[in-house]
């Protein structure tokens, strides 16, 4: 009599669970590279799977739209607390918003919140490194909502040294006149100057906002400069380096924000309005098993061994670079401070999009990125290469010298393919799945990467 409800999926719906055991398997078997991605603990996947899933709580704690909302309560503001806690705080001058759905959603609660509709901002430039939801658009389309309903005025790197250009972030800003700066990454491998974003964010009267999502592991780990001292706003992801479920939160300052000439005080009000845009401007229920698992992961970046793992990141990016560089690639900035970096394959005659085809091919999961000076998004010359992921499966600096020998052998075959299949993708495609004797290479070294890479445990489940 259990039926569909007592049963356990793989008895009520073996078809998917026999797709949710292969995606485990391609997780184990593969060497996952993407920046952004990493595995989370059991921890945060039994919250994840809790029964704070099936209710509902529109509103925030103490007042919601329904009852039975006791230990949800407990639930939201412990989830507060630790996250507030995990970046050293003060509640007096620090509140957090912990029901965004995930970082699109905070970031766009953030906009609505501090910003009229057709408000001005600035971020960093998609194809610089900047993200979707900092406003972007081309020439012919707005592609993120950001730029639909807000203005938005990219700024750059330099294209020489990869750098930002602060300089000409201060020029165009006096142009500009933005309302708030937004200090934020995806694919960048230096630390940020928050510094400068503050006092050109001051010279405009604008706010700053960091959206930390890529970093906020290492930032709480102590291992780079932190935005808080100089942001008004901060958001961020807590399934990327932070290693929690996927999910955002939106920290903001309370208190006084300047002081007048006459000395009077000029007080923060942006806590009312950024927890309104996220309920009930653009959220419905809060997702509290979600909320539960960003609480336990706050409890955990507490740790000593949180604080170890954010190290070992760290290290394990800069061998990861060093042992390209050693292979002759040249990597964007010369280096990186943080979790990732950007492999500007220019100088090799192979495309983003081959390299990317190529690693996937040999189970190493990248994606292809712009570099700086990159004439076309659509056919960008780089890679994007990150170290969260696998260094929770537990792989240390010697480990990533072998991963640094798969991806150059997995380059040079592209090479090799390259030479047969001439310029375009698709015929570099069909090359790889039909000539006989680039299909074996290719299988051979897959089995090279996977043998390698099964070592390495995953946490979570055991067979999903
Ligand atoms: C800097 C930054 N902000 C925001 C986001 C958006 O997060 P999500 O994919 O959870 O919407 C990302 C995701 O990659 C990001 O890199």
């Amino acid at each position: 009599m259990a039926g569909i409800l007592h049963n356990n999926v793989w008895e009520t719906d073996p078809e998917l669970f026999e797709l949710l055991k292969k995606e485990k398997k391609r997780q184990e078997s593969g060497l996952e590279l993407i920046a952004s991605e990493n595995f989370t603990s059991l921890s945060v996947l039994q919250c994840l799977s809790s029964c704070l899933h099936n209710k509902y709580s529109e509103g925030y704690p103490g007042q919601r739209y329904y009852g039975g909302n006791e230990f949800i309560d407990e639930v939201e503001l412990l989830a507060q607390k630790r996250s507030l806690e995990a970046f050293n705080l003060d509640p007096e001058q620090w509140g957090c918003n912990v029901q965004p759905y995930s970082g699109s959603p905070g970031n766009f609660a953030v906009y609505t919140g501090l910003l009229e509709p057709h408000g001005r901002i600035m971020g960093l430039d998609l194809p610089d490194g900047g993200h979707l939801t900092h406003g972007f658009f081309t020439a012919n389309k707005k592609i993120s909502a950001t730029s639909i309903f807000f203005e938005s005025m990219p700024y750059k790197v330099d294209p020489v040294s990869g750098y930002i250009d602060y300089d000409a972030l201060e020029k165009q800003a006096r142009l500009f006149k933005p309302k708030v700066i937004i200090a934020g990454v995806s694919c960048y491998s230096r630390c940020l100057n928050y510094k400068r974003f503050r006092e050109i964010a001051d010279e405009n009267n604008a706010y700053l906002f960091s959206d930390m999502a890529h970093v906020s592991g290492l930032v709480a780990a102590g291992i780079i400069p932190s935005p808080f001292e100089f942001s008004d706003v901060v958001s961020t992801t807590t399934h990327k380096t932070l290693r929690g479920p996927r999910a955002g939160v939106i920290f903001y300052r309370k208190g006084v924000r300047s002081v007048a000439k006459d000395g009077k005080k000029i007080m923060y009000d942006i806590e009312s309005k950024i927890n309104q845009a996220v309920f009930p401007g653009l959220q419905g229920g809060p997702h509290n098993h979600a909320i539960a698992a960003i609480a336990t992961t706050m409890k955990q970046v507490k740790t000593p061994e949180f604080i170890a793992y954010q190290k070992q990141v760290a290290a394990n990016a800069k061998r990861l670079c060093a042992g390209l560089q050693e292979h002759g690639y040249n990597i964007s900035t010369q280096g990186t401070d943080v979790h990732m970096l950007l492999v500007d394959l220019r100088s090799t005659g192979i495309t983003g999009s081959k390299a990317e085809k190529i690693l996937e091919d040999i189970s190493i999961a990248c994606n292809k990125n712009t570099v700086p000076g990159d004439k076309s998004a659509l056919n960008p010359s780089g890679i994007r290469l990150g170290t969260p992921a696998l260094t929770t499966r537990g792989l240390i600096e010697k480990d990533f010298d072998k991963v640094v020998d798969f991806i150059h052998r997995g380059l040079q075959l592209s090479k090799e393919v390259s030479a047969i299949s001439g310029p375009k993708l698709p015929d570099f495609k069909k090359v790889l799945s039909t000539d006989e004797n680039i299909k074996a290479k290719v299988a051979a070294l897959k089995e090279e990467v996977e043998t390698f890479s099964r070592q390495f445990s995953i946490p979570g489940h055991e067979t999903y």
